[in-house]
């Protein structure tokens, strides 16, 4: 796993300004309660006749990787593990030297009355939050992919994302039953993440879906699961996340290989409106880590407490770096940074994120910088 503090990764300030933060807020989830959840589109199934294996080399060698990488959530995880979430708040409390980050200023804020008996069950809340939007953005991601296999008009790119289903079925079954067995209560979907994947699945070109979900979606799914990776001390979670972020590296690799071609054959206004949804999905990504569920379950306002998200926080700056860590440089090389002169690195310069364009990922998957594989 890379370090959050390696040596080459770049820093970003994280900051969020009290107007972008009033919007975010602002915006609350009034379906908290619902069981279901529709959302209509108008895509068209591609089938194809065209049953050649192989003509996209690099898909062809993904989907025997993964047919040879499939675990089974029920056996290979220890699940006998005792969890004990208040050590967990604690040992992290110890390792960044006081609760919530530490060296937060509350004055003047609800926190500045908390003892260490609210700090812990704020510390709880938030894991369970956490692994709940987990859950939920697999639920997404299974559902997603499903629609890459009906929509995509390959047979590489279908027998792939087919695999990914499985996978997705997977970390949907591990986190659901790690909130069940291990952890202390569920949260519903945040309302940003709800929003996100409302826009991923309700736009019908074959190709958003891939940009929404295995670029911008998994890659940062991938950066916040390798965070929590190597905070946290509880070593079932640990496991788990293990085998989770290696099946996320083989579907962030089916984004960009199979875009890089796509996106070849596209204009400039093409690739505009692509930039586009990519900037968007990006901004809905960053305002759900405000945790304002968790605020509102422990009887504090989210707004009340917004100050704390205007503190320039060493923790928080390291979080925000890992989260556009990957999507950056997925972006650039699918050509989305410099088209339509330079829009995407004008958005990623103003988000404080553009230096992570060159970051190389040792833990992504094997030959993304060679040329794509040719057109059929
Ligand atoms: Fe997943
Ligand atoms: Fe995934």
């Amino acid at each position: 796993m890379t370090t959050a503090d390696s040596p080459e990764m770049p820093r970003v300030s994280g900051r969020i300004s009290r107007d972008e933060l009033d919007a975010v807020l602002s915006v609350v989830n009034t379906d908290a309660d619902e069981l279901m959840h529709a959302q209509p589109s108008t895509v068209a199934t591609a089938f194809t006749w065209n049953y050649e294996k192989g003509v996209r080399p690099k898909l062809a060698k993904l989907y025997e990787k993964a047919k040879r990488s499939q675990w089974n959530a029920e056996t290979d995880l220890p699940w006998g593990t005792e969890v004990d979430q208040e050590k967990v708040v604690m040992d992290n409390a110890a390792r960044t030297g006081g609760f919530l980050s530490g060296g937060l200023d509350l004055s003047g804020t609800p926190l500045a009355s908390w003892g260490e008996k609210e700090f812990i069950r704020f510390g709880i809340e938030s894991q369970n939050w956490t692994l709940s939007q987990f859950l939920h953005g697999e639920q997404g991601a299974l559902i997603c992919t499903a629609r890459i296999v009906e929509s995509v008009p390959w047979i590489d790119a279908k027998y792939y994302a087919a695999t990914q289903v499985m996978d997705e079925a997977r970390h949907a079954e591990v986190f659901a039953k790690y909130l069940d067995e291990k952890l202390s209560g569920h949260y519903p979907i945040n309302v940003h993440l709800r929003l996100l994947l409302d826009d991923i699945l309700s736009d019908a070109r074959w190709d958003m879906t891939y940009l929404g979900m295995q670029i911008m979606v998994e890659g940062l799914a991938l950066a916040a699961f390798g965070f929590l990776h190597q905070m946290t001390t509880e070593p079932l979670l640990k496991q788990l996340l293990r085998y989770v972020m290696a099946d996320e590296a083989r579907h962030v690799a089916f984004g960009v290989i199979s875009l890089q071609e796509y996106y070849q054959g596209l204009t400039s206004a093409e690739l505009h409106e692509r930039q586009e949804f990519a900037y968007e999905a990006a901004v809905r990504m960053r305002d759900r880590f405000l945790q304002q569920e968790v605020w509102e379950r422990m009887g504090v306002s989210a707004k009340e407490t917004a100050s704390i998200f205007m503190q320039d926080l060493p923790d928080r700056a390291m979080f925000q770096s890992l989260l556009f860590s990957k999507i950056v440089p997925n972006c650039k090389k699918l050509g989305l940074l410099d088209a339509a002169d330079g829009w995407l690195r004008e958005r990623f310069t103003d988000l404080g994120v553009i230096q992570f364009e060159d970051w190389v990922d040792p833990t992504s998957e094997e030959g993304l910088d060679a040329p794509s594989a040719a057109p059929a």
